[in-house]
């Protein structure tokens, strides 16, 4: 058992010693959770199987979900791979670091803990200093999902990480809050087209400015299947139910005006929206917090999951949240949404 306030390391910056010593212990076969630009990850030695086997144990993570093997270069991840397309390097040169994961076809030595026996293994470059610092000191890839308890939203700051896995992560580095707080696209390049399993910050058309042609993971017939294996696992929703609202901001600000006051209701809205009520002279019943502007989606990432948390810390009884376009990072907004929702939308 690890002291719980011990676990907490701050930082003075990503030349802090204290990265080189949690590299080591890491590399030793210690769970540390570190930050990313997308989201924490609780890092294990990915060629250890048993230092991962710890990861599945501390999250209650279903042992066939695979992780992403987390590196601090583009060369080390050509080495993981069994064979490395042009659309990787590509795809690779472009965007890493940062919120993109490539699905590739795995070499034989990557314990089957990673791929949970899957020809493929999933790869990220992250765009942080302090994580590139960790997998430098480690020296080794490593294996990170998100630093939740399995069926939470992922963590976006330290302390979520110290919520969530009180016992059995030895070492939390403190980088502060995530930039962009939703989890990275997910990539698969070992099909041709390539497909997205994963909406993230690097979104669809960018993806197809690079290489062409790239599918989502709308595209996939039924039949198929889930090919991101996570996608089959219920995913967070919060205690009280979400239900999301689409339509103008006209229409959404007469809704919560309706709402009556006898149970307790959140409303996660654009400012724009919260601005009209607010010239309303009427009170809404719903207590109001803002996701930020309409026209910068990426503050509604970076919020979302901790605005998530704080409504299981409340008696909020209902939840609604405001919709957004699903073009661009709004596509990977909208996936979140809906899973948190369990595809509850009211148009209005
Ligand atoms: O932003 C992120 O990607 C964060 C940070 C920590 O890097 N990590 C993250 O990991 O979100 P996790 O484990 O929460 O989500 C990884 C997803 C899972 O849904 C898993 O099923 C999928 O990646 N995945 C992993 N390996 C795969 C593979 N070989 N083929 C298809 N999907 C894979
Ligand atoms: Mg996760």
């Amino acid at each position: 058992m690890v002291d719980k306030e011990s676990a907490l390391w701050s930082l003075t910056g990503a030349g802090d010693p204290k990265i080189q010593e949690a590299g080591r212990r890491l590399a030793q076969g210690a769970l540390v959770a570190f930050p990313t630009e997308t989201v924490y990850g609780l890092g294990a030695n990915g060629l250890d199987p048993q230092a991962v086997e710890k990861i599945f144990t501390a999250k209650g993570r279903p042992q066939d979900n695979p992780l992403i093997l987390h590196v601090a270069s583009l060369e080390a991840a050509r080495e993981l791979a069994l064979d490395w397309s042009d659309t990787a390097q590509c795809l690779a040169e472009s965007f890493w670091p940062g919120p993109l994961t490539l699905v590739v076809p795995a070499q034989s030595f990557i314990p089957a803990q990673v791929t949970a026996g899957l020809p493929t293994v999933a790869l990220r470059m992250p765009d942080h200093p302090v994580a590139l610092a960790l997998l430098k000191a480690a020296g080794v890839p490593v294996a990170a999902p998100s630093a939740n308890r399995s069926g939470r939203p992922s963590p976006t700051q330290a302390i979520h990480v110290l919520e969530d896995l009180p016992f059995g992560v030895e070492i939390i580095l403190d980088g502060g809050p995530c930039r962009v707080g939703l989890e990275s696209t997910i990539v698969d390049v070992s099909v041709d087209p390539p497909k997205i399993l994963r909406p993230g910050e690097i979104t669809q058309e960018a993806l197809i400015e690079c290489v062409g042609p790239v599918l989502t993971h709308r595209d996939s017939s039924p039949v198929e299947g889930p090919k991101a294996p996570g996608m089959k696992y219920r995913h967070y929703a919060p205690k009280a139910p979400v239900t999301l609202l689409e339509g103008s901001p006209e229409k959404i600000k007469d809704f919560v005006l309706a709402l009556e006051g006898d149970t307790s209701v959140v409303f996660l809205a654009f400012e724009e929206t919260l601005e009209l009520l607010a010239r309303d002279s009427k009170e809404p019943a719903a207590e109001l917090r803002s996701m930020g502007s309409r026209t910068r989606l990426q503050e509604m990432g970076r919020r979302l999951y901790d605005e998530l948390r704080r409504c299981d810390q409340t008696q909020a009884e209902a939840i609604y949240i405001e919709a957004c376009p699903p073009q661009g990072y709004g596509a990977a907004l909208m996936n979140r949404l809906l899973k948190a929702s369990a595809e509850r939308v009211l148009h209005l």
